[in-house]
């Protein structure tokens, strides 16, 4: 018999995840965040590593299990994670964003913590923007192959084609979290894969793990093309 596809298909490879979603500090015992779970993130490590890969994960705080002989790297912030991506981003072969980044985080994060006032006023926080990653990254670009996802509410192919364009990445995976079971927080999953150039492929229901790996074997037929 011809074996037509390696076992592991992404032996030698340098694979960055990212996971989990930020937490911007208003002071030293609150946050800003989003409804990310990681599990998404978590999944595609696993993956990788099953396929052959060297996985560094990089996460916000979760109470998920480690995959097993996944590197593990932890992150509070957007510019800490910012910082973790770009220190290893020379030297990996694939880098997937699954992270939900906080697009805005407090100016300036109080020393103390914030008491209430007496008269009961409202308290007003002042955001500002975070780094966006992928596009901070894309002028680095090389070699490396860049999976980035969208998590859209509406307008699901418009936005995500946008994305694809304005992040430069290789493959964007589009998430509609407004519906039951696709998205944020559950085991299961439903995605748009979108590339440059070719017709979009939507994925059936299916398990956070099932995803993960259509999603790297999608990347391991690009990169078979590519070369
Ligand atoms: N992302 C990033 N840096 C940010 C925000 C997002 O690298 N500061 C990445 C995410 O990890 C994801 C992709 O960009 O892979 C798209 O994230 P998304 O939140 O869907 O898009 P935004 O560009 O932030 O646009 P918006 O939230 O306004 O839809
Ligand atoms: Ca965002």
């Amino acid at each position: 018999l011809i074996q037509l596809t390696p076992a592991l298909p992404l032996s030698g490879q340098n694979v960055l995840v990212t996971a989990g979603g930020t937490r911007e500090a208003i002071d030293p015992v609150r946050y800003i965040s989003n409804r990310s779970s990681g599990k998404m993130g978590y999944a595609v490590a696993q993956a990788a590593r099953e396929m052959g890969a060297t996985v560094t994960l990089i996460s916000t705080p979760t109470h998920l299990p480690v995959p097993a002989g996944v590197q593990m790297v932890t992150v509070n912030s957007a510019a800490e994670l910012l910082t973790a991506v770009s220190a290893r981003f020379s030297t990996t072969d694939l880098l997937v964003m699954a992270a939900a980044v906080s697009d805005y985080r407090p100016v300036n994060a109080a020393d103390e913590k914030i008491k209430k006032p007496a008269n009961h006023a409202n308290l007003t926080i002042e955001l500002t923007e975070t780094p966006d990653i992928l596009k901070t990254l894309a002028p680095q670009k090389t070699t490396q192959y860049v999976v980035g996802f969208a998590a859209e509410t509406q307008h699901l192919l418009a936005n995500a084609q946008r994305k694809l364009t304005s992040k430069k990445v290789d493959l964007l995976v589009a998430n509609d979290v407004s519906k039951a079971g696709v998205g944020f927080n559950g085991d299961t999953n439903q995605v748009t894969l979108l590339r440059p150039g070719q017709d979009s492929v939507k994925t059936p229901l299916q398990s956070k793990l099932a995803v993960a790996r259509t999603i790297l074997e999608t990347v391991v037929a690009d990169q078979a093309w590519r070369h």
